[in-house]
């Protein structure tokens, strides 16, 4: 079963082909930069930014991989959630293309590709594990216990992790995204004593909260003449007060679960401090500590690839029209 991935959640146009036996064929990426200037995504830039490349992004993919369009067995495209517009050029094209080829096609859930991405990669976790999922628009804890088995433990009450790395980087004038340039920044600053708040750490839970996090970070910024020095050691200290507000929320959440294996996904997963962190927190623990590579951590079309063929192979059918969900609760998944 060779099945064509399509994913225009956001602000990134991934396709990719995924084999049921020989596994990932190929997979390519479109990254808009022409948020940058606005300092986020703009939606109906985004929308027809997916128009313009997703098709010429398909036939490059098929035409490197050698494949022929006749060749595909199925389509899944993320359904939600994610921008509505962005995510219907996905789903028209899909459900056409699938129309016209005469084949399957399946919505996919984007956080469900997220969780599974780490699946894509040879030191693939087995189930059940613990994910904590951190991306720009979510933050959460789930304990996985199969495919579409997922019960979410704990998550953001507001801005998601990548968010406050976004909006931090915005208040700084670092640019957009906002991760890779804070910690990028970082990598220069430390300094200081500065420390910023590490938020609902000091109570029990789960949940997070991040967006105290930017007040603060906006405080400390006007405290002292914003030099380069300066930007530096601040992003030290708001990197460091996520990654470690997102340790403490891991080690929490293992010895409640008591999982021995942790997954984490999402684009904030591609955060290097964080590797280190968990690395060697895990290592302490004796938890198995999985990943995907950085391309997989953040927007890609392998993990819908990959996710859409798991339930097309579990026979699941999907005769939906062209509706997508932008929002959609991860916690409405079951299994195929
Ligand atoms: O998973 P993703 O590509 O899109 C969503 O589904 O949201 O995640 C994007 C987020 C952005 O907020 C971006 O700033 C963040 O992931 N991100 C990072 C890094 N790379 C991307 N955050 C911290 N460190 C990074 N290296
Ligand atoms: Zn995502």
């Amino acid at each position: 079963m060779l099945v064509l991935g399509i994913e225009t959640s956001c602000d990134d146009t991934g396709v990719a082909l995924y084999d049921r036996d020989a596994g990932l064929r190929a997979h390519a990426l479109f990254s808009q930069i022409g948020h940058a200037a606005h300092g986020g995504v703009v939606p109906e830039l985004a929308s027809r930014d997916h128009v313009q490349k997703l098709l010429p992004l398909i036939d490059s993919l098929l035409r490197e991989a050698g494949v022929a369009v006749g060749d595909l067995d199925a389509i899944a495209y993320t359904a939600g959630p994610g921008l509505a517009g962005a995510l219907l050029v996905g789903a028209a094209l899909a459900r056409s293309l699938a129309f016209a080829l005469a084949i399957p096609a399946l919505g996919v859930h984007h956080l469900e590709g997220h969780l599974l991405a780490p699946r894509l990669e040879a030191q693939a976790p087995d189930f059940p594990f613990l994910a904590m999922l951190v991306s720009g628009g979510h933050t959460l804890l789930a304990d996985v216990r199969a495919l579409g088995c997922y019960t979410i433990l704990g998550e953001s009450r507001d801005d998601a992790a990548g968010e406050a790395f976004d909006k931090s980087a915005q208040v700084l004038g670092l640019g957009y995204p906002g991760g890779p340039a804070i910690s990028a920044a970082a990598a220069r600053g430390g300094a200081t004593a500065l420390r910023l708040p590490r938020p609902l750490t000091d109570r029990p839970g789960l949940e997070f909260s991040f967006s105290g996090l930017k007040t603060a970070l906006v405080l400390a910024a006007r405290e002292q003449p914003l030099d380069d020095r300066r930007r530096c050691d601040l992003a030290y200290a708001l990197q460091e007060a996520i990654v470690d507000t997102l340790v403490v929320k891991c080690r929490r959440a293992l010895a409640e679960t008591g999982h021995t294996r942790l997954v984490i996904a999402g684009g904030v997963g591609a955060n290097e401090r964080l590797r280190e962190r968990l690395t060697d927190e895990t290592r302490e623990l004796g938890v198995a500590l999985y990943y995907p590579r950085p391309a997989f951590c953040t927007d890609n079309g392998a993990m819908i690839a990959y996710a859409g063929c798991l339930r097309l192979a579990a026979g699941q059918t999907d005769e939906g029209g062209f509706g997508v969900r932008p929002r959609w609760p991860l916690s409405e998944l079951s299994p195929p």
